[in-house]
């Protein structure tokens, strides 16, 4: 008998029925988690002009907005807040009546079953929009930041959130919340880390939704240099013996690698974020008919799963879901 002279690949693509068969890797609305931007004294929705397709939230378009999610089987949010007022130590970002707080209450109220991610920061709440307290030299104080990170947490914690998720990138923060986190009783809340967070012309976008770019500077001296994959594996490591009980690599496409790399590092679950340039830069070109949206979207999400994401906060969520029915 002959053998074959060369592999026949195409044997297993030739339908539809055999590549579902043999696909590796799986993408499902429950791997998803969708950024909701909410504004204080904000009524109804108001287009984020950078992000085509995505809203600022008022506080009474949430109850409906949650009932969308549980329809797109959309399992989590990440809340980001626009407060009526900044100042120097982001006092709204712990306020017990703050807009994160308030819009937590009200998802959960509209949905218990659905899961509120609190992001801890001060970048939304600071005059000067830096994710942490300035230091008489006019750089991010880390150790006095810890305290009011703490603070943060401690209220999104009681205003209902299920998991916190630290987005500041000081050093020993997951320690002082998990601290802070266990002295309310609060034992049994998960902290979802951004523990290789890197500074990222690609979270341009959020600026403009958030409203928080920093009034001078950069966010260098805390957020990592794009260039290093072994240090994010350190800082993940380093978040995990504090007390993360999973870890984010930030922002996704352009770090693939760095995701894979963590994932062979580390047993937690791993998030990826799907930041907002990533977004922005993908919608402008299906916009303008350079490519194919929903394909674009699924394959970009596909890949950051392959890379070793368990799970993917991503402002595509709701049209990806909508767009394989
Ligand atoms: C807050 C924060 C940022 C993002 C998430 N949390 C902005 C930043 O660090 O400047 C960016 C998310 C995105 O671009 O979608 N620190």
């Amino acid at each position: 008998m002959e053998l074959p002279s060369f592999r026949r690949h195409r044997r297993l693509r030739a339908n539809a029925g055999i590549r579902g068969l043999i696909r590796e890797t799986e993408l499902q609305p429950s791997h998803l988690i969708y950024p909701l931007f909410i504004e204080a004294g904000l009524a109804g929705r108001k287009p984020i002009p950078a992000m085509p397709g995505q809203d600022r939230l008022g506080l009474d378009a949430l109850a409906e907005e949650a009932r969308v999610l549980k329809g797109l089987e959309i399992p989590a949010v990440l809340l980001f807040g626009l407060p009526e007022s900044k100042d120097e130590r982001g006092s709204q970002a712990w306020a017990r009546d703050g807009v994160v707080q308030e819009a937590t209450r009200r998802l959960k109220d509209a949905d218990p079953e659905l899961i509120v991610i609190g992001d801890v920061c001060l970048c939304e709440y600071t005059s000067h929009g830096h994710c942490g307290l300035l230091g008489p030299d006019g750089s991010v104080d880390n150790d006095a930041s810890l305290p009011l990170l703490a603070e943060t947490a401690i209220s999104l914690a009681e205003a209902g959130c299920d998991i916190i998720a630290p987005s500041d990138m000081m050093d020993g923060r997951v320690a002082a919340i998990r601290i802070a986190l266990d002295s309310i009783g609060r034992t049994e809340t998960p902290i979802l880390s951004y523990a290789a967070k890197f500074a990222s012309a690609f979270y341009g976008p959020f600026r403009e939704a958030a409203d928080s770019a920093p009034a001078f500077g950069d966010r260098r001296g805390y957020q990592m240099d794009p260039a290093n994959a072994r240090m994010a594996v350190d800082e993940a490591l380093t978040d995990i013996g504090e007390g993360a009980d999973m870890v984010m690599v930030k922002p996704a496409l352009p770090y693939l690698d760095v995701l894979r790399q963590v994932r062979d590092a580390v047993d937690v679950p791993l998030a990826a974020y799907n930041v907002s340039g990533e977004y922005s830069m993908l919608m402008a070109a299906a916009e303008r008919g350079w490519i194919d949206g929903p394909r674009a979207i699924d394959e970009a999400l596909t890949g950051i799963r392959r890379a070793g994401a368990d799970m993917i906060i991503t402002y595509h969520a709701k049209q990806w879901v909508e767009a394989r029915r």
